[in-house]
């Protein structure tokens, strides 16, 4: 038995299994956390020697490590080579075979990687990586939050792992930009912010997407939409609506986005605005914009607001943005009621009625003095469609709401639910919802309209399933 294993089954004595398999912490595989560690990182005497290893490891290959004439390859070579020296026999304590393996697969993730979180970012199952601390891990899985095993050193060596991520994207950390956003070459999006402004240590979150996009299929397979609905929003998009799509952080958004986006016909131009790149178009004609935060002397701020503006002079058939958060909100408006029809976009909210007073809010933020009613106008006329998306208990993420806005009523913005989420379904034994999105039999005013483009909805659309039968 490897020293880890015995490490690990003397903590199952000590922690005996819930019987039940319910409550108590579980890890990254929904097993309980005194279970052994998913990635086998060492704990214990053994977390004691790869200190002293890696430690011994940085001083021999020094500031080769930061040589950029040396490739990766050769680099990884080098610090292999040396980790064979480090570990030779009377340097370190005895070790088994196996615990010798593991220690240098740990040491050359910590060297050549990304440390303790490299085996979650090869993990095509995590979608969510989130550092608090040197001390604690925790993953997102399914939708649900896991801690891990896993622990950086200490604080200094997290920082190294943090300035490798940022530096590698010409970022950086430090006492004069203490907060970061930075994206990996994979595309995944990382958030740094270390201390003082962080109280208890460095904190790093890192949300993967995967290499491959979710489709209409993924999101009808995850239960977020009916292939009915996924047929409407399709319609609804080759026919120029301008559609919001709302919901809580982490809620799905940008991956319905996306979704949506991959509706729009190959022949169009569309030009896409983020803050950072995250969408994946796969038409020929995309032109990708992306914002840029101030640099330290707080100048060459470049905002989705000045980006949307200069899309309008690109020639556009559609403009996207990936989020709308500020004054922005007006020129997008502005540009949905001036002929680029067909933009998409995401706002945070917690209910499509939110979003537009979310709107509402965010284009008085731009200091235009508009009376309320007349922003109102400009929100009815701009916008036709509202998805909203939630994240539910058991981790899932669904389409709960699609509403349609159909104009003013007096001073108020009218709005009409076309499909809305029905929890009467319950939740099965897993507490899994059961529940799907249906229709509430009501039709969109907008119909003639898509209509007049060819796009004829199928009426079947509004009658099965309905709500409330
Ligand atoms: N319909 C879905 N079903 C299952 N997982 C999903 C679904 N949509 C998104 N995800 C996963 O959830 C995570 C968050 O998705 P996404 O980035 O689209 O959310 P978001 O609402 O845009 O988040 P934020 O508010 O941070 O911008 C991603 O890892 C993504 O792969
Ligand atoms: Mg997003």
């Amino acid at each position: 038995m490897s020293l880890a294993d015995r490490l690990a089954a003397a903590r199952l004595a000590q922690y005996p299994p819930d019987a039940a398999g319910t409550g108590g912490v579980r890890d990254s595989a929904g097993r309980d956390v005194t279970g052994r560690d998913v990635t086998g990182r060492s704990s214990g005497p053994l977390a004691e020697v790869r200190r002293q290893v890696h430690h011994d490891l940085l001083e021999a290959v020094g500031p080769e490590l930061y040589d950029a004439r040396l490739s990766q390859a050769d680099l990884e070579q080098r610090v292999r080579q040396s980790l064979q020296g480090v570990l030779a026999p009377g340097s370190v304590p005895p070790l088994t075979a196996a615990d010798r393996a593991r220690l240098e697969e740990e040491i050359a993730d910590d060297i050549l990687g990304y440390g303790p979180i490299e085996p979650y970012l090869r993990d095509a199952e995590v979608t969510e990586i989130m550092v608090n601390g040197p001390g604690r891990i925790f993953v997102e899985r399914g939708g649900l939050l896991y801690p891990v095993d896993g622990r950086f050193a200490d604080e200094q060596h997290l920082r190294r792992t943090i300035d490798k991520i940022v530096g590698r994207v010409g970022r950086r950390v430090d006492e004069a930009s203490p907060m970061v956003d930075a994206r990996l070459p994979d595309g995944s999006r990382v958030n740094a912010i270390i201390p003082p402004l962080a109280v208890d240590g460095s904190l790093l979150t890192i949300r993967k997407f995967s290499a491959v996009p979710l489709t209409t299929d993924d999101l009808v397979t995850f239960g977020t939409l009916t292939r009915q609905v996924a047929d409407f929003l399709a319609a609804c998009v080759r026919g120029r609506l301008n559609i919001l799509v709302s919901g809580g952080t982490g809620a799905g958004k940008t991956t319905t986005l996306n979704v949506l986006s991959s509706y729009i016909p190959a022949n169009e131009r569309v030009v896409t605005v983020e803050d950072a790149a995250e969408l994946q178009l796969y038409q020929e004609h995309v032109l990708r914009l992306e914002s840029r935060p101030p640099n330290i002397e707080g100048r060459g701020e470049v905002r989705i607001r000045d980006l949307v503006r200069n899309a309008l002079r690109m020639r556009p058939d559609r403009i996207v943005v990936g989020e709308i958060r500020d004054a922005a909100a007006l020129d997008m408006l502005q540009a949905m009621n001036t002929g680029h029809d067909g933009s998409i976009c995401t706002v945070h909210a917690n209910s499509p009625r939110d979003v537009l007073s979310r709107v509402e809010t965010m284009v008085m933020m731009s200091g235009m003095d508009l009376p309320i009613t007349a922003i109102r106008e400009q929100i009815s006329s701009a916008l036709d469609l509202v998805v909203h998306q939630a994240r539910f208990q058991d981790g899932s993420r669904r389409i709960t709401h699609v509403t349609e806005v159909a104009g003013m009523e007096g001073q108020v913005i009218s709005t009409q639910d076309l499909f809305v989420f029905d929890h009467r379904g319950g939740f099965d034994a897993h507490g899994r919802a059961l529940g799907s999105l249906c229709s509430t039999g009501l039709r969109p005013t907008f119909s003639p309209q898509l209509a007049a483009l060819g796009i004829a909805l199928d009426p079947s659309l509004f009658g099965f399933g309905r709500y409330g039968d």
